[in-house]
């Protein structure tokens, strides 16, 4: 872990800060009469308000397969779970510069995470990395997982590219992605998640302070009837909740074939879901703004060592981070903070957490990742921040990030 370099003030920790970098966004009026809806129902479990939350999902990046789950680390479970088809290959080359979340999904699913280098200038898996592995390594993975950091796809042509050269599924974790675009295979655009998209995989998150939000919740977009067809009942204990049939002696009679979760999304999160997801566009178009505000104060960066600058920029990111590249990142919290403004490295390099040693032999040394790790901080962004906040914001974070 990053060690402490001094006592820190509690306001310096934890705020009051004048500008927050996350928010839960939920529109309280209509979420509200969500809600009594479904108490008034009765039926607060699965049911209708998911089908109506997974429909808006679907119709939102045009993809029929759209599997709603009870968190982000869930769908990533499952779609993990599907890509074990072939004994032997039980690793899943993935990026360290990530949420735990990436990494416990691939242990909890009994498969081995091979962490790969990222690109300094994007904080993405590096396809260049991806090229290097040696070939021991790529015959035994069962998935390539890419990390779309702070809702960034930059990198997906040639993680697919690779993907697809070596037979590899891919799955896409993005969790910080809903209304991201990527590259198609034609070269075009596809949204993340849509049905020309590159991942055999998409997951998304619905947790608290996600673009849309059902409290805590997740969603798997598949690629492939089949997997979406097997993710139905696999969700809640391999009951195939669409075939059933009553039974005179009171119990539902149906077969289960395979041993499924309970991971199944209920109707009060699907409530929230539904009212936060009436407010994505708006919220998609507010980080848009205030990230065009901030490319104006910090460059692309070009090499390293230049501060303040930013990454490289991705076709029309959700923004759900703003990542700047500061050259000492303590000295820039301490004072970004106690000018009232949040910031946060966010999320910390999986490999420095001790359950990922026996994968890695301790701390890796990798350029793209120590680079990333070592300077990347994000600044607040998002529909609460002003045209003049995000000016105030950004020459704070030029004065203190040089
Ligand atoms: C990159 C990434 N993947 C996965 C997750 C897990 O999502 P959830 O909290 O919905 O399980 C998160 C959570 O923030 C995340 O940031």
């Amino acid at each position: 872990m990053h060690p402490e370099r001094k006592e820190y003030s509690q306001k310096i920790l934890c705020g009051p800060f004048k500008h927050r970098l996350f928010k839960p966004y939920v529109p309280k009026a209509p979420a509200m009469k969500l809600l009594e809806d479904c108490l008034t129902t009765g039926w607060i479990g699965e049911g209708p308000k998911v089908k109506e939350f997974e429909g808006l999902i679907s119709g939102f990046i045009d993809n029929k397969f759209v599997t709603a789950v009870n968190s982000g680390t869930s769908a990533i479970e499952m779609a993990l779970t599907f890509c074990k088809t072939t004994p032997g290959r039980d690793i899943v080359l993935t990026t360290p510069m990530t949420c735990m979340a990436t990494t416990v999904a691939i242990l909890n699913t009994g498969l081995k995470p091979y962490f790969v280098d990222i690109d300094p200038f994007t904080g993405l898996l590096s396809p260049e990395a991806l090229r290097a592995l040696p070939s021991g390594i790529i015959e035994r993975a069962a998935a390539l997982m890419t990390v779309h950091w702070g809702g960034s796809t930059l990198n997906m042509a040639g993680v697919s590219a690779f993907a697809d050269e070596h037979g590899i599924m891919v799955v896409e974790d993005a969790a910080h992605a809903m209304g991201s675009s990527t590259a198609s295979k034609d070269g075009g655009e596809a949204l993340v998640g849509g049905w020309n998209a590159l991942g055999d995989f998409t997951c998304f998150s619905f947790q608290a302070i996600k673009h849309v939000t059902t409290g805590d919740g997740g969603g798997v977009v598949f690629k492939h009837k089949k997997s979406f067809e097997r993710s139905k009942p696999f969700k809640w204990f391999g009951i195939p909740r669409d075939e059933r049939r009553e039974h005179i002696l009171g119990h539902s009679s149906y077969d289960i074939t395979e041993a499924g979760r309970k991971w199944q999304l209920n109707d009060i999160a699907a409530s929230i879901g539904i009212a936060s997801f009436g407010e994505l566009g708006e919220n998609l178009a507010r980080r848009r703004a205030v990230a065009a505000i901030y490319d104006e104060h910090f460059p692309e960066v070009t090499a390293e060592g230049e501060f303040p600058t930013r990454p490289l920029s991705s076709r029309n990111s959700s923004y759900w981070l703003y990542t700047v590249f500061v050259r000492d990142p303590y000295s820039f919290s301490e004072s970004m903070r106690s000018e009232g403004v949040e910031v946060s490295n966010v999320h910390v390099r999986n490999d420095a957490y001790s359950v990922t040693d026996e994968f890695t032999g301790g701390r890796l040394k990798m350029a793209g990742l120590d680079y990333f790790s070592e300077h990347a901080m994000c600044i607040p962004i998002g529909p609460w921040i002003s045209d003049d906040d995000a000016t105030l914001i950004a020459e704070t974070a030029k004065k203190y990030g040089a």
